[in-house]
C-alpha cells in the first residue's frame, strides 16, 4: 500500500469522526492528571473510531494514541500516532477550534499528516515530498520576518515550571511580531504555519501526537520545525518543545536562546 493510500484512508477515517465531535452533547470533563488536563468520552469515541478504520487497513500496524493506556512501541514499519481531539479544553467550553490529528510513519520515516478541524470543515494533509493541502489545495508557508507575522503560543499548561519562560517569549515575541494568539489546539497552530496565517508557533513541551501530523504539514508547506534549542524534532515517543514558523521567524526565535 503507498503512503498516498494511506494519506486518503486517514482523511476519510478523520471526516466521520469529525461528525462525532460535531454531535457531541453534554460533554463532560473527565480529570486526568490535573483540572488543566482532561478526557472526554468523545476523546476515546474518535480513538476508537481511528484505531478501528486504519487497523481494518493495515492490520500490523501500531498505535501511539494519547489516550492508550500504553501506546504501542514505535519501532515497527507502520505506526498511527494520534490525537484524538486536539484542544480538549476548547471541545469542553465550546470553543469550536479542535481537531482530530493523525501521522503516519513508515519504517520510522513521517510520511503523512493529516489533521481535520470540522467545525470549519478544513482539512490539512501533506504526504512527506509531496507538498501541503488545505481541503485538496495547495498550500505555501510564505518566507516573511518576525515583524510582519503572527505568532501563535502554547503555554505548556501541563507543566507550571515552563510558564515563566514561556511567558517571557510571549513578550519578546509580542514586541516583535505583529500580535500573538493563544488558540488552544497545536496541531491546528501548526497548520496556521503552514497555510501562512500565523509566522511562528511555540511551545515550550508538547507529546509527539500533537505534534507529529501538524510538523509533516508545515514542513511540506515549506515551514521550519524544531525543538526550541534548534534540534530535529524527536519521533521516538519523548515529549518535546516546538518551534516552527518562517525560516526568518525561526531563526529569529532561535536567537533568543538566552531568554
Ligand atoms: C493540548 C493542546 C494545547 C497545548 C497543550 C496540548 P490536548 O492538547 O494542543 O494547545 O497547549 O500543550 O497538550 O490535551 O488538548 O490534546
Ligand atoms: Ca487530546
Amino acid at each position: 500500500m503507498t503512503v498516498q493510500e494511506v494519506a486518503k484512508a486517514i482523511i476519510s477515517a478523520e471526516r466521520e469522526a469529525g461528525g462525532l465531535m460535531l454531535h457531541a452533547r453534554h460533554i463532560m470533563a473527565e480529570e486526568k492528571t490535573d483540572p488543566r488536563n482532561v478526557v472526554t468520552e468523545y476523546d476515546r469515541k474518535v480513538q476508537q473510531h481511528m484505531i478501528n478504520t486504519l487497523s481494518a487497513l493495515i492490520p500490523e500496524a501500531h498505535f501511539f494514541c494519547e489516550e492508550m493506556a500504553h501506546p504501542d512501541s514505535l519501532n515497527v514499519e507502520h505506526v498511527f500516532i494520534i490525537d484524538p481531539i486536539d484542544g480538549t479544553m476548547n471541545f469542553v467550553h465550546g470553543f469550536g477550534h479542535s481537531c482530530i490529528s493523525c501521522a503516519y510513519v513508515r519504517a520510522g520515516v513521517p510520511s503523512a499528516g493529516v489533521v481535520y478541524n470540522p467545525y470549519r470543515d478544513e482539512m490539512f494533509s501533506a504526504v512527506k515530498g509531496e507538498g501541503a493541502f488545505l481541503n485538496g489545495r495547495r498550500i505555501q508557508a510564505p518566507d516573511l520576518p518576525l515583524e510582519q507575522c503572527v505568532t501563535c503560543f502554547g503555554s505548556s499548561p501541563y507543566n507550571d515550571h515552563l510558564t515563566d519562560k514561556t511567558f517571557a517569549l510571549l513578550r519578546k515575541a509580542y514586541t516583535v511580531s505583529l500580535d500573538i494568539r493563544r488558540e488552544g489546539a497545536a496541531a491546528l497552530d501548526l497548520c496556521s504555519v503552514a497555510a501562512g496565517r500565523a509566522g511562528l508557533f511555540y511551545e515550550l513541551e508538547l507529546s509527539l501526537w500533537d505534534y507529529a501530523a501538524g510538523a509533516v504539514i508545515a514542513e511540506e508547506a515549506g515551514a521550519k520545525c524544531f525543538t526550541c534549542e534548534g534540534e530535529a524534532l524527536p519521533y521516538d515517543g519523548r515529549k518535546s518543545s516546538v518551534v516552527a514558523g518562517t525560516p526568518q521567524s525561526v531563526r529569529t526565535f532561535l536567537s533568543w536562546e538566552s531568554i
